[in-house]
């Protein structure tokens, strides 16, 4: 198979790039990344040299460029991993969250349309069901109700790549995935914000009463279910993938004190997320159903391999928590203490 793969510098595109790589599931595997703060090409030192691997910097709202690669490449499937992915940026600064999400999922699916590709999997996110009252868990159908401008364009992006199947017949695929965690995870999100934090006896922010519920994906889980869906999923259809772990955020937090033998006095509550959803919870029943995939790791083991990760990574971390980190981390967690 030969894959373009777009965003493959970040947390989930470089795993399902490596796991690409590390199998025999790609000849050829394109990454198409403009490697913004997120983007980071040492997520690939272990496939780098790989000679079926291709990197091209790039933004995937610059049609000019897409269209190139697509047209040389012609690959099998193109895989949009690439976006704009955190809700706290989106809600300080939504205009590249717009332009990215939404005009480069755009311009991708004109290429794939030009380009006759056949097969184009946007990977999209549980966020775009908004809060969903428990007992109830959201499948596929389950109606669309954005909170951030982040879960508004993914919304917006998943509808748009849908009616290209739907207007152009084109052979288009959405995947919905919850909350992921794992190696190489931006230290923005909760997970490696709050391990990092701890390794460095750092105050760990927690937004509100930190009971909004999470259902914890571990990464690799979430790139096997995308090459299920790949190889087995219908087009035309949305897939939910889930980790059947929902856990509130303090919760999340205890393990990972209790896990670095440090005090829940580091947690320290700050003012809440605005528009902050309360609970995701996803029934994968379908993905599991008509792709055979399920989720295997287990929470806590998926946690410490993760903890061991970042404790064993210190430099990378250390990199990527210089310069413009500490700009945004100020811009978001400052004064914010109640
Ligand atoms: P990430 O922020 O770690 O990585 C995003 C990658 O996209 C980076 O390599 C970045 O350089 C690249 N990128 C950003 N804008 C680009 C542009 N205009 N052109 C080309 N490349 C660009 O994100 P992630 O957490 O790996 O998420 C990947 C995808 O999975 C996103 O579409 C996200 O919405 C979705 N998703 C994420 C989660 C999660 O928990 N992280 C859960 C469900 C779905
Ligand atoms: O559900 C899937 C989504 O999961 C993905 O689509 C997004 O790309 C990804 O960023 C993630 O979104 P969340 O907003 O759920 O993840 P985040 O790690 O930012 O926050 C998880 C929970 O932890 C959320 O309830 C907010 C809370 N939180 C987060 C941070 C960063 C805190 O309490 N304190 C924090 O400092």
């Amino acid at each position: 198979m030969k894959v373009f793969v777009t965003g493959g510098a970040g947390f989930i595109g470089s795993a399902f790039v490596r796991m690409m790589l590390g199998a025999t599931s790609a000849t050829r595997l394109i990454n198409f990344d403009k490697l913004t703060y997120a983007g980071n090409l040492e997520n690939l030192a272990s496939v780098a040299n790989d000679p079926r691997y291709r990197f091209v910097q790039g933004d995937i709202c610059d049609a000019n460029l897409v269209n190139e690669v697509v047209e040389a490449e012609r690959p099998d499937v193109i895989v949009n991993f690439a976006a704009e992915s955190h809700v706290d940026r989106s809600i300080l600064s939504p205009t590249p969250v717009f332009e990215t999400n939404l005009r480069g999922t755009f311009t991708l699916l004109e290429a794939a349309r030009t380009h006759k590709t056949p097969r184009f999997l946007h990977v999209s996110t549980d966020e775009v069901y908004g809060s969903i009252d428990a007992p109830h868990d959201a499948d596929e159908n389950y109606p669309l109700k954005a909170s951030s401008p982040y879960s508004a364009s993914k919304a917006g992006s998943d509808l748009l790549a849908l009616s290209y199947f739907v207007t152009y017949k084109m052979p288009v695929t959405v995947t919905r995935a919850s909350n992921n965690y794992g190696p190489f995870q931006f230290p923005e999100k909760l997970i490696p914000l709050m391990i990092s934090n701890a390794f460095e006896d750092k105050a760990l922010p927690i937004y509100g009463d930190g009971m909004q519920i999470r259902d914890w994906l571990y990464v690799d889980d979430h790139c096997r279910a995308i090459l299920a869906v790949i190889e087995r999923g219908r087009e035309g259809e949305v897939y939910n993938i889930g980790g059947s772990r929902s856990l509130p955020n303090v919760d999340v937090v205890h393990k990972i004190l209790d896990a670095v033998g440090k005090p829940y006095s580091l947690m320290q509550t700050v003012t809440d997320r605005p528009g902050h959803d309360r609970r995701y919870a996803l029934s994968s029943e379908k993905v599991m159903r008509e792709t055979g995939w399920a989720a295997s790791q287990r929470f806590e083991e998926g946690l410490k391999a993760t903890i061991d990760w970042y404790r064993q990574n210190a430099a990378w971390v250390a990199r990527v928590k210089s310069g413009e980190y500490q700009r945004y981390y100020e811009n978001n967690y400052a004064n914010r203490a109640v």
